[in-house]
């Protein structure tokens, strides 16, 4: 029978069609993990069991699952107004946003540019930069440095500048040209089980002043880094690292994009990375927590130079020739602005702040479970790594995973590492819960 006349494929609901992503699609339908619900700390899966979320979905859901303000107000805003138009034409809470969004933001970051994703953050803040240096007069300003193991999403922007191989080789050769990249900061030899910030490792900064003499500073645009590298497996930041970085930049006239897709929102104990480490970028990229996940959104933050270096020419005439039809979706910005009252009436970032002591003692409490070779953590950001099985990398984690999700509890993996981003309403007994059930299911594995 041809597939159109199967009849009513809602009724069949069969898990093939679905080609989903950054999954072993052939493994995962045979063996499917549905999550049919989620309130608070916990996930429902469909055969009715509760799971204790170690990773606020994917980093995102920092204000706990099924917020009723962020709920109700996108359903206040799909019945007001389902969509207007963002080119030549917007719509009032797309500005209140910005507005709302930029008061509570440091500095001079007193401008907005919406996307829809971390990915689509980043591309833009990519072309904001080069398009900057353009605008400015300097031409020659054209290539973007990475850093080895970065994520910055999955378009071509992001891969380009991005450091994880695994996501770039099959797509070789279509990165973009005139990119360079740091060298990571991971050095457990000297910096294994560090609580917070390790001590070594600023002068892995230092590196760009090499990349300047390769290249020429005067051909860089960018700097591109996550203040914390949350994907590759929670690599955070050398003390000093970043602010010698920052200074580089600022020798140099090139410009410093922070990634705050994972950091921003609460994430390190302060409202973004770059207030937590008293480091100032010129753009940031956020998604993710921005509105709890519930509706996808992205944003770039830009500094009040970088927009005024546009905003020249004729008046009608466009100034960056880029943007999305969905940019400050009014169902986005309605859980946005939902999402950020949250925040501040319950004071989320203090609450993950005052936590996250008692959350480090939790990680660092399993340096003695089998097979941890490194702990890592930050704000409410943790990471255990073990040893990789010999000629099986990531394959000892992969397992950890789905006996973790057998056992109730959802955690994160990359390579060898568990990685775990709880909402910022978890309590003290679910943090314990967290290192109880990983140290037992530790010991079960080979
Ligand atoms: C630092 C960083 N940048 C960008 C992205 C991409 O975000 P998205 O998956 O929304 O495109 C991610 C996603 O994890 C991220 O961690």
């Amino acid at each position: 029978m041809d597939k159109h006349e199967s009849g009513d494929r809602a009724i069949q609901n069969t898990l093939e069609p679905y080609w989903m992503p950054f999954t072993g699609n052939r493994h995962f339908k045979q063996h499917p993990r549905l999550l049919a619900a989620a309130e608070g700390m916990y996930y429902t899966s469909d055969d009715g069991r509760k799971i204790l979320d170690g990773t606020a979905g994917l980093w995102c859901v920092n204000a706990g699952h099924g917020r009723r303000e962020i709920t109700e107000a996108i359903q206040r805003q799909a019945a007001k107004l389902d969509y207007a138009p963002s080119f030549q034409l917007s719509h009032p809470i797309a500005f209140e946003l910005a507005a709302r969004l930029t008061a509570t933001l440091p500095g001079d970051f007193d401008y907005v540019f919406y996307a829809n994703s971390g990915s689509e953050a980043v591309d833009t803040a990519l072309k904001i930069a080069l398009a900057y240096h353009q605008a400015k007069g300097e031409f020659r300003r054209t290539r973007l440095i990475g850093r080895e193991r970065g994520y910055h999403g999955v378009g071509f922007g992001g891969i380009s500048v991005g450091g994880i191989v695994g996501n770039r080789k099959a797509f070789a050769s279509a990165l973009l040209p005139q990119i360079d990249h740091l060298p990571h900061t991971h050095d457990p030899a000297k910096n294994a089980f560090s609580r917070g910030q390790p001590e070594h490792g600023a002068h892995f900064a230092d590196a760009l002043e090499s990349l300047c003499a390769l290249h020429d500073p005067a051909t860089i645009a960018a700097v591109i880094v996550e203040p914390v590298a949350g994907s590759t497996g929670v690599l955070v930041p050398p003390k000093g690292y970043l602010e010698r970085l920052r200074a580089i930049c600022d020798k140099h006239g090139i410009l410093l994009i922070f990634d705050e897709v994972i950091t921003g929102f609460g994430r390190l104990g302060a409202p973004y990375a770059a207030e937590f480490f008293g480091v100032m970028p010129d753009l940031m990229t956020v998604a993710k927590g921005l509105t709890n996940a519930a509706v996808p959104m992205g944003a770039v933050y830009a500094r009040k130079g970088i927009y005024q270096a546009f905003m020249q020419g004729p008046e009608n005439a466009i100034e960056l020739f880029h943007g999305y039809t969905y940019s400050g979706h009014p169902l986005a910005c309605a859980a946005a602005l939902a999402t950020i009252e949250i925040h501040r009436r319950d004071g989320l970032a203090e609450r993950a702040k005052g936590i996250a002591p008692y959350w480090e003692n939790a990680i660092h409490s399993l340096e003695d479970a089998k097979h941890v070779i490194d702990l890592r953590n930050i704000g409410l950001i943790g990471a255990i790594e073990m040893a990789p099985r010999p000629g099986a990398a990531g394959g000892r984690a992969f397992e950890v995973f789905l006996e973790c999700f057998k056992r109730g509890l959802l955690v994160r993996t990359t390579g060898d590492t568990i990685a775990l981003s709880p909402p910022l309403i978890v309590e003290k007994p679910e943090i314990d819960r967290m290192a109880e059930t990983i140290r037992a299911v530790l010991a079960t594995i080979s």
